[in-house]
């Protein structure tokens, strides 16, 4: 408690962990955040509990209706994930802590590996509809920080490095696969936005001036809180608009689930591969 007698975030923390320990049946190894019409994965996972999120303590609740709001514990690539069916997007009205209480919950539980995958809009102008885009760094524009306010200093530094949030290895292995393979992917600077508009033409220029290939409204606060704790990420987006100058065309969520299920094949197949080889 604190000195209002409310319940703090880091007892919150506590008493989700708490009770996800006692009714796992064991302990998961590897996280995974699916994005945005991207749970094509969860039908390679052997599923062995599905959690509500709203039968945890403190935990979030979905709001957008394209998402199911469940943890899913089970086997993928011999190993043992525990999977978010549904995020939480900044844009909803979450915030910051919300957004990434998951993954403090993850660390706690024993994970030490994370997935992500989301949707992006494509701002480099080789990018094709439905490829994917391996993220290897990321430009924060979102306007709060997940790590504002007092540190939790039993879970990382006050001032965390970010100067190699992605692993390098695992984007070297996802590269390998991917040419051996023929997925079409490239790799390339995500910018994390608040959304939940899309750019402007002025904004997506801008975005490419500063060195992003790729925009969305989602993953960077997650990795942010991940890379606090020390996890190493990966994280691959589906491209699923183009917005570099001269491609700009009007998008709806029907066209953005539509080319992520274009890249969703080779992106869940990367993933595995790269789970299988841990
Ligand atoms: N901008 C921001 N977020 C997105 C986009 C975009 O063009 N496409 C998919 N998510």
């Amino acid at each position: 408690m604190n000195e209002k007698g409310l319940i703090t975030y880091a007892e919150r923390i506590h008493l989700a962990h708490q009770h996800l320990e006692k009714v796992l049946p064991y302990s998961p190894e590897i996280g995974i955040i699916l994005g945005t019409g991207l749970g094509g994965l969860l039908k390679d996972i052997s599923i062995d509990m599905e959690i509500d999120y709203r039968d945890i303590p403190h935990f979030p609740v979905s709001t957008v209706e394209s998402h199911a709001g469940k943890l899913v514990l089970g086997t993928l690539a011999h190993k043992k994930i525990l999977a978010m069916k549904g995020r939480f997007h900044y844009y909803e009205g979450y915030s910051m802590k919300q957004v990434t209480f998951p993954v403090r919950i993850f660390k706690k539980l024993g994970i030490h590996h994370l997935f992500i995958s989301n949707a992006a809009g494509g701002l480099h102008p080789d990018f094709e509809l439905g490829q994917s885009m391996i993220i290897k760094d990321h430009i924060d524009l979102f306007p709060e920080n997940p790590l504002r306010g007092a540190n939790l200093e039993n879970y990382g530094p006050r001032f965390p490095d970010m100067s190699d949030p992605y692993d390098e290895k695992l984007i070297d292995k996802a590269l390998l696969f991917a040419r051996e393979e023929g997925i079409k992917t490239s790799v390339g600077v995500y910018a994390g936005v608040q959304g939940p508009n899309l750019e402007t033409k002025a904004e997506y220029r801008y975005l490419g001036i500063i060195g992003a290939d790729g925009v969305g409204m989602s993953t960077v606060p997650e990795v942010i809180v991940a890379r606090h704790m020390g996890i190493p990420v990966f994280a691959i987006s589906a491209i699923t608009d183009l917005c570099a100058p001269g491609k700009i065309q009007k998008v709806t969520i029907a066209d953005v689930l539509e080319a992520a299920a274009m890249a969703e094949p080779g992106m869940t197949r990367i993933i595995k591969q790269l789970i299988g080889e841990l």
